[in-house]
C-alpha cells in the first residue's frame, strides 16, 4: 500500500488551488470504468489522511477529536479508510451500490457512480468534550471533508458530485453501521464519461 507521501506525489495532480477552486464543478455524467484503488485512496486521504503528529488531519476537526468516519461503495463491495496505516479496508463484499441508490432517493447520480464515498458521523465520540453541540459540529467538519474530497477529486480530474439527499438509516443499513453511526453526506466519484471504456462492467 503506498504511503501518504506517495499517493499525494503521483495520485492528487500538479494543478494548482486556484485551478481546482475555480473548476471544480458537480459531475453527473459518468464513464462506466471504475476508478483505481490508488485513485480511491487518494480521495479519501483527501478528506481524512493523517498529516501531523498528533495525528491531526487533512480537515479541521474541533478539539482533533475526529468524528467522522469515511467509507467508499464500490462494485467489488463496502471499504472503510483507515487514517493511520492510509488504507482502505474491504468490511464488506459483493456491490450494494444499487441499495446504496435506492438509500438516497434514487437518483441516478449514485445509481450511475462508479463508487460513493460515504461520510459517517460517530455519535458519542465528541459528547464528552461537547455535549449537544457536537451534532453541530460534525455537521460542519462533514462539510471539511466533503469540501477537501471535491477539490481533490478536481485535480485529479475525477467526476464528483456531494449529496446530501439521503435516508440516514436506510444508509446506515446498507453499510451494516451500529446505530450510533450516521451517515451524513455521499460523494459520487467516477471518470468522466469521456473516459468509458467500452466492455467495461459495472
Ligand atoms: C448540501 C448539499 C446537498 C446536495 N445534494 C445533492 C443531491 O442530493 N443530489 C444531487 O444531484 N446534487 C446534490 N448537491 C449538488 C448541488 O446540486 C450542486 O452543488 C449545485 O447544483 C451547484 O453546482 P456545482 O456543485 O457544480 O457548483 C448537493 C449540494 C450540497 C452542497
Amino acid at each position: 500500500m503506498p504511503s501518504a507521501e506517495l499517493v499525494v506525489a503521483s495520485t492528487l495532480g500538479v494543478k494548482s488551488l486556484e485551478e481546482c477552486l475555480r473548476t471544480r464543478r458537480s459531475c453527473h455524467d459518468f464513464g462506466w470504468d471504475p476508478l483505481t484503488e490508488q485513485e480511491l485512496l487518494g480521495l479519501c486521504w483527501a478528506g481524512q489522511g493523517i498529516t501531523g503528529p498528533g495525528g491531526q488531519r487533512t480537515a479541521p476537526s474541533a478539539g482533533a477529536v475526529h468524528p467522522l468516519e469515511l467509507y467508499v461503495v464500490a462494485g467489488t463491495g463496502i471499504f472503510h479508510y483507515e487514517p493511520e496505516a492510509n488504507r482502505l479496508e474491504q468490511v464488506a463484499r459483493g456491490d450494494r451500490r444499487p441499495a446504496l441508490c435506492a438509500a438516497a432517493q434514487s437518483q441516478d447520480v449514485i445509481g450511475l457512480a462508479p463508487a460513493t464515498l460515504v461520510i459517517v458521523a460517530v455519535e458519542g465520540r465528541m459528547d464528552p468534550r461537547y455535549g449537544a453541540r457536537s451534532r453541530h459540529y460534525e455537521l460542519v467538519e462533514t462539510g471539511h471533508v466533503a469540501q477537501n474530497v471535491l477539490l481533490a477529486a478536481t485535480a485529479m480530474g475525477i467526476c464528483a458530485t456531494p449529496v446530501g439527499a439521503l435516508d440516514d438509516s436506510a444508509v446506515r443499513d446498507v453499510l451494516d453501521l451500529p446505530p450510533n453511526h450516521t451517515p451524513l453526506y455521499l460523494v459520487a466519484v467516477g471518470h468522466g464519461a469521456d473516459r468509458a471504456s467500452i466492455g467495461a462492467s459495472r
